[in-house]
């Protein structure tokens, strides 16, 4: 008998689970649109080249060594981070504790225990939003709740809804918001939106936690994309930004990105990232080196950063290309519905609309895996697919 014999058998997770189904399905014609990662036309995981020319140069540079990073990683490493966010006066006053972490996830679950840690109770995040948020902060032994996002009908924005719903909030309570290219709906506010969310910030006194996990995404600028955040920064508020480097740099397997808090003065900022840094030694001691030695390289390196700043807008292209297709060749179907939301949505997603039953077909019946929720990543469409997938929302839909 095992001392584990009371341990039940987890469910697989609902978005690398499926990752797992894909790898192991034997189907001839199959379609992987369940993770959130980039693809090349010809369906391949792709190394950036700026971030194969940076890794060369990291393994070849001999002041870098193994020893462990500072709990908060390299200090030197921290403004080029920090100017793909902040402007220089808002760096240069000392307001920002910011501090390297393992990607997005690891940089919110800093963040959890930190909001719990300063005696926050509840964090509100958009419903639906991506299926990890709300555990995190559960774990963390903080309540979750959901304020309205998606509007089924226009398949857009719930914008009364949600301010509505901040209006229920109280004063500080933490707002979970997506900066840009939200998951899984691929619906963001509008600038003007966003000047109304920050105003209801301000008069509720929430405490904002902006997740930036796909900067550079949505339109391939990262200054455009960046919008919500310099909007939040210039407004007087305190908030965190989780921000992840696995998509825009395409380094998912290395876990790198970084928790920043804007804070009211030097010594707030002084004494937050104190609490972070034993946070971090307690949790996994200090971060990972490797990715952000490479992120480094390639944000001091002028011609690196050049290129980089034009792959994001390839693959953002390429996306923006599939989202025209995949409407293209529904529509030429004539599918029943609307099919606009392809191309409105931005990012890496597309909230279909599909319903329960039609997804469970076009995973079982089509071998084209996505969330239950009816979210596709639009990085796994290219030429190659575009049409099979097309052919296969439209029987789901007509129930054929
Ligand atoms: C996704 O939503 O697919 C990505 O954020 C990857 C993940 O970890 O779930």
């Amino acid at each position: 008998m095992s001392i584990f014999a009371s341990v039940p058998q987890a469910p697989a997770d609902p978005i690398l689970g499926l990752v797992g189904r894909f790898k192991a399905c034997t189907a001839e014609k199959k379609v992987n649109l369940s993770v959130g990662a980039y693809r090349t036309a010809e369906g391949k995981p792709w190394i950036l080249p700026s971030v194969a020319e940076a890794e060369k140069m990291v393994i070849s540079d001999t002041k870098l060594d193994k020893e462990y990073q500072p709990i908060d990683g390299k200090a030197e490493y921290k403004r080029p981070v920090q100017e793909l966010i902040f402007d220089a006066d808002v760096i240069d006053s000392g307001c920002l504790a910011t501090v390297q972490a393992l990607s997005g996830t690891g940089s919110l679950q800093c963040i959890a225990q930190f909001l719990k840690f300063m005696g926050v109770t509840k964090v509100w995040g958009p419903n639906p939003t991506w299926g990890n948020h709300p555990k995190i902060f559960q774990r963390a032994l903080l309540e979750y709740d959901m304020y309205p996002y998606w509007h089924q009908e226009s398949r857009g924005l719930d914008f009364e809804g949600m301010i509505a719903g901040m209006q229920k909030m109280n004063e500080g309570d933490c707002i979970l918001l997506h900066s840009v290219a939200h998951n899984p709906t691929g619906v963001d506010p509008t600038p003007e939106q966003w000047q109304t969310i920050v105003q209801v910030c301000k008069e509720r006194r929430l405490i904002p936690l902006l997740d930036n996990a796909y900067q550079g995404y949505a339109s391939g600028d990262l200054a455009k994309d960046g919008y919500a955040q310099k909007l939040f920064t210039h407004s007087g508020l305190e908030f965190f930004i989780a921000q992840s480097f696995a998509k825009n740099f395409g380094l998912y397997g290395e876990r790198i990105g970084y928790i920043h808090v804007k804070c009211a003065s030097k010594d707030a900022a002084d004494a937050v990232l104190s609490q972070m840094k034993i946070i971090v030694r307690q949790a996994y001691s200090s971060p990972p080196q490797h990715g952000a030695a490479i992120v480094n390289k390639i944000l001091t390196t002028p011609a690196l950063k050049e290129m980089w700043l034009k792959e994001l807008t390839f693959m953002s292209s390429r996306i923006s290309d599939m989202r025209t297709a995949l409407r293209g060749a529904i529509e030429a179907k004539g599918t029943p519905g609307t099919w606009n939301h392809v191309t409105d949505q931005i990012g890496m997603f597309t909230f279909t609309g599909l319903t329960k039953d039609q997804v469970v077909r076009m995973v079982e019946e089509f071998h084209i895996y996505m969330t239950a929720d009816g979210r596709i990543s639009m990085a796994g469409l290219n030429p190659g697919n575009v049409d099979y997938v097309a052919e296969s929302i439209d029987k789901a839909v007509r129930g054929l």
